[in-house]
């Protein structure tokens, strides 16, 4: 009797000992650093969590794990976890590995420990085809460690870029984020920043001082605003750290879960052959006036529901996901209202990533087309649009998912080649009896190829006006490119939904290949 008491004891003693580490583990780098963190109304690393993930459904890894440095004084100052929570959990019941550094040990910062811990969460993702979100909050390597600090930094990057195109990687960055804690977020697929408090920078404002003498504020460097809209580093900027959990989980209802899934169908309210009759109308008489492209997308997406990615950065270009009767898709549209949606660097920069990324995750690519061309200028050429077009071309070419375009209104030059043509293997090409697809505008065509004759006429403004007119008849429709069979269908607008869901339904599917090759060299 007398042992088996004791045996209880025992047990029991040694499950309260449990108890009191996995409390110990829950402090992190204390209360007073807790307070100081949260002071401007951030959460936790386990808050953070807690909002990611389905309510219950975390699993930690690694708890107990602490860092091996003797360095410094570091041998004495050992804090469970060191400084970052790893582990797996659901989001809208999928499988998601996370890791989330907490801020309020060493400064968040990589550790030889930290990193081995993030790192078998990576290649359990892997192995088990499910996406990564890392919460990013850490002042960079761990001094005190050195090349173990750097050694970590490399092996992730390493996994980061081998786990590129096998499953999603989302990054948030949720403090001030420095150094090597920049690089593993760039090479992942989406960024999230939250306003006025996270930070990027592979140097900050007092090295920058000291090298190249500039005053810069670490909001103007780094903030989410300018890389939101300045840089393109970051793809959302949101508003506080709930919302930016809450954008990742929105997000994650577009992917498919790993470049084998197919991309994900979820139920909709909204009638698949909805007629929007206003479409009909929406297009300006006048060939000059913008219209919002945005606008348009809407009205013909289920339940008028677009997640915009780079929603401040390039903004002559829209992309984003949507849904198509329940299937998620990926959308590029040119946007009349910015530059004309004219192409230019940063244009080609956004939609190029963007593409490739629904092509290795299975989603397919809707095009909403209305381009008078690439930007013309010296800044342009000289800051190599030709390297940088050339990313789009070949980005909508070697991409074997579904295409579908729509041409709504211009379509001229080297755009109407890059612009998910028939030519770079678009699978069904529309277009609106207002489309316009040419080499290039009436004004411009008829300069260069009646230059003789608008030298000789005696009156140049009723003949170029005539020429103008002669050409925009000729060219200034669709029915040229549909007699050539390079447009599938010329559509009255109203049924733009209705015939997007149709083909996507018959390319459901559509099998497609490359050549065998290690792989391509992309104009980077
Ligand atoms: C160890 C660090 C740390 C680091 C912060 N801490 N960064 N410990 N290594 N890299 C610790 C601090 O000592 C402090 O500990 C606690 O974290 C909070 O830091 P504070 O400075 O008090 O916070 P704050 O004022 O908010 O400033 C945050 C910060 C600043 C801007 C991130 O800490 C900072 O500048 N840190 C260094 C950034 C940096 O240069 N990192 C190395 C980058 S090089 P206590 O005990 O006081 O709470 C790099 C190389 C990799 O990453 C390159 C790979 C490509």
């Amino acid at each position: 009797m007398a042992t088996a008491d004791v045996t209880q004891s025992r047990t029991e003693q040694r499950v309260a000992g449990l108890e009191i580490k996995n409390e110990e583990a829950l402090q992190g780098g204390g209360k007073d650093r807790i307070a100081k963190h949260k002071e401007g109304g951030r959460l936790t690393a386990r808050e953070r969590i807690d909002v990611l993930l389905d309510p219950g459904s975390f699993v930690e890894m690694d708890r107990f794990v602490t860092h091996r440095s003797q360095n410094f004084g570091m041998g004495d100052k050992k804090i469970l976890g060191d400084g970052v929570i790893t582990g797996y959990g659901r989001v809208n019941g999928k499988l998601v590995y996370c890791y989330s550094q907490d801020f309020t040990v060493f400064g968040g910062s990589m550790s030889r420990t930290q990193a081995n811990k993030i790192l078998k969460i990576m290649d359990m993702a892997m192995k088990n085809g499910a996406p990564i979100v890392g919460i990013n909050d850490s002042g960079g390597a761990r001094i005190q460690e050195g090349v173990e600090a750097l050694a970590g930094y490399s092996d992730i990057f390493l996994r980061n870029t081998l786990a590129s195109g096998v499953v999603p990687q989302i990054s948030a960055i949720m403090g001030p984020c420095a150094g090597g804690a920049v690089y593993s977020p760039s090479i992942t697929d989406f960024i999230f920043m939250v306003k006025d408090t996270s930070y990027m920078f592979v140097t900050g404002p007092d090295v920058i001082k000291t090298v190249t003498h500039e005053e810069v504020t670490k909001e103007d460097l780094g903030g989410a605003n300018t890389h939101a809209s300045k840089s393109g580093v970051s793809h959302f900027a949101t508003n506080d750290d709930k919302h930016c959990m809450l954008m990742i989980r929105e997000l994650l209802t577009f992917l498919p879960s790993n470049n084998v899934d197919d991309a994900p169908v979820l139920p909709s309210t909204d009638r698949p052959d909805r007629v929007e009759e206003s479409l009909n109308t929406f297009i300006p008489d006048n060939p000059k006036k913008p219209y919002d492209m945005l606008e348009l997308v809407k009205m013909t997406v289920d339940e008028g529901y677009f997640l915009e990615v780079h929603q401040n950065y390039a903004k002559n270009i829209l992309v984003g996901f949507a849904r198509y009767n329940g299937r998620s898709v990926g959308i590029v549209a040119n946007q009349p209202q910015v530059l004309a949606g004219c192409l230019d660097i940063p244009a080609s920069k956004k939609a190029a990533r963007f593409i490739r990324f629904c092509d290795a995750f299975n989603i397919p690519v809707v095009t909403f087309v209305d381009v008078p061309g690439f930007l013309p200028g010296t800044d342009q050429e000289w800051n190599g649009i030709i390297t940088h077009g050339a990313k789009l071309l070949y980005a909508y070419a070697e991409a074997t998912v579904p295409k579908i375009t729509v041409i709504t209104r211009k379509n001229y030059g080297g755009a109407y080649c890059v612009m998910s043509s028939k030519h770079l293997r678009g699978d069904v090409n529309l277009a609106y009896p207002t489309a316009e697809i040419a080499v290039m505008g009436a004004d411009g065509a008829v300069s260069i190829i009646f230059r003789d004759a608008l030298k000789k006429a005696s009156d140049p403004v009723a003949t170029r006006a005539q020429l103008n007119a002669d050409y925009e008849e000729k060219f200034a429709n669709p029915y040229v490119a549909a007699e050539l069979g390079y447009i599938d269908e010329v559509i009255e607008p109203a049924l733009t939904r209705k015939r997007i869901v149709d083909a996507l339904e018959m390319l459901k599917n559509k099998k497609d290949t490359n050549p065998r090759k290690k792989h391509g060299n992309i104009p980077l």
